[in-house]
Order: C-alpha cells, then sequence, then structure tokens
C-alpha cells in the first residue's frame, strides 16, 4: 500500500470514528442527563454542607478541608448545566420547573452568578482569611436559594 492510501483510509477511518462519538454525544437519553445533572447537584451539596457547618461554629473550622471543599465545589458548579436540554422537559423523575426553558436568560444568569460566588469562596478559602470565607459563603448560599425558589419544584 502506498503512503498517500494508508494516509487516506486513516483519514476515513477517524472521521467514521469521529461521526460516531458526536452523534452518541447529540443522543444523551433525558433520563441520563437528569440524573447527571442532579449527580452534580448532590456533590456540590457534598461539599459545601461541611464548609456551612463550619463557618457556623456546628463543627472545628478545618482551613484544609475548606480549601479542598471549595475547590471541589468550584469544579462541580460548572458541570450541571449541560444537563438542562430541552429533551428533558417531559421527562417525569425531575423537579426542574419548565421557566429554566422559557426563560433561559434568567435560570442562565443564576448560574453564572452561583458560579461567581463559589470561584469568590474558592478564592477565600485558598486564601486562608476565615472571615473572608464566611462572607462568601453567606454569598454562595444566596445563590442556591434563589435558583431553588425561582427553577425548582418542592
Ligand atoms: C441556576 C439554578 C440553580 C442553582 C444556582 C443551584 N441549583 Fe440546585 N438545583 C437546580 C434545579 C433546577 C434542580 C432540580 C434538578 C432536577 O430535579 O432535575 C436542583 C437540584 C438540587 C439538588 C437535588 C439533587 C437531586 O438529587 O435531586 C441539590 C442537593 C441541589 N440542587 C443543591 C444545590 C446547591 C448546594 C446549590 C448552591 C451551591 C445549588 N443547588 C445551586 C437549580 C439550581
Amino acid at each position: 500500500m502506498n503512503i498517500g492510501k494508508s494516509m487516506m483510509l486513516a483519514t476515513v477511518g477517524f472521521g467514521l470514528a469521529a461521526g460516531i462519538a458526536y452523534e452518541a454525544a447529540a443522543q444523551v437519553k433525558p433520563e441520563v442527563l437528569v440524573k447527571q445533572r442532579k449527580a452534580a447537584m448532590t456533590l456540590i451539596a457534598k461539599y459545601i454542607g461541611p464548609v456551612g457547618a463550619m463557618v457556623q461554629g456546628k463543627i472545628p473550622y478545618d482551613a484544609a478541608v475548606v480549601a479542598r471543599n471549595a475547590s471541589f465545589a468550584e469544579a462541580l458548579s460548572k458541570m450541571p448545566w449541560d444537563g438542562f436540554e430541552t429533551s428533558t422537559q417531559n421527562f417525569k423523575e425531575t423537579r426542574a420547573k419548565p421557566e429554566i426553558y422559557s426563560n433561559s436568560a434568567k435560570f442562565n444568569a443564576a448560574s453564572d452568578s452561583m458560579q461567581t460566588e463559589i470561584g469568590k469562596l474558592a478564592a477565600a478559602a485558598r486564601s486562608g482569611d476565615q472571615n473572608a470565607v464566611k462572607a462568601a459563603f453567606g454569598g454562595v448560599g444566596k445563590t442556591c436559594k434563589a435558583c431553588h425558589d425561582d427553577f425548582r419544584n418542592d
């Protein structure tokens, strides 16, 4: 086989493989998307929760745990959003309100502000300033509540 032909075959092979991958990504089932976005939310709560207990003095403050948890939450805060696809709208096992799709600008703004506030919490945690962590935690909690009030069923 000459080099030109084998390169061409390799290119065709890559294209086919990539095409299959794109198609698979475009067809993630609604129930999987819902499960993934709930999982991301659950993990955010898992890592934010102890930070809240520490800033409220319910458990001893541990700066290393705060820094780790805040950085986990910072990464996780970026993850739920691509699970809110319109394909999930009619799926039953969800508390997501239809306004997420009819007022997506407001939903996206709420998501952005949560990511901003968690970013501030992570920065405060890295600085080791306990008062800054406490202040930033308050900001995070408000963004969770605001979005749940508007976009999540009880
Ligand atoms: C921009 C909107 C928005 C923000 C901000 C937000 N959430 Fe949510 N959250 C939702 C929606 C919508 C659901 C319902 C998802 C579903 O049932 O499909 C949800 C569900 C949850 C759940 C339940 C997951 C499950 O298994 O059913 C938890 C826990 C949660 N959020 C925690 C948090 C925490 C903690 C924060 C703040 C750090 C937060 N959320 C910020 C919109 C938001």
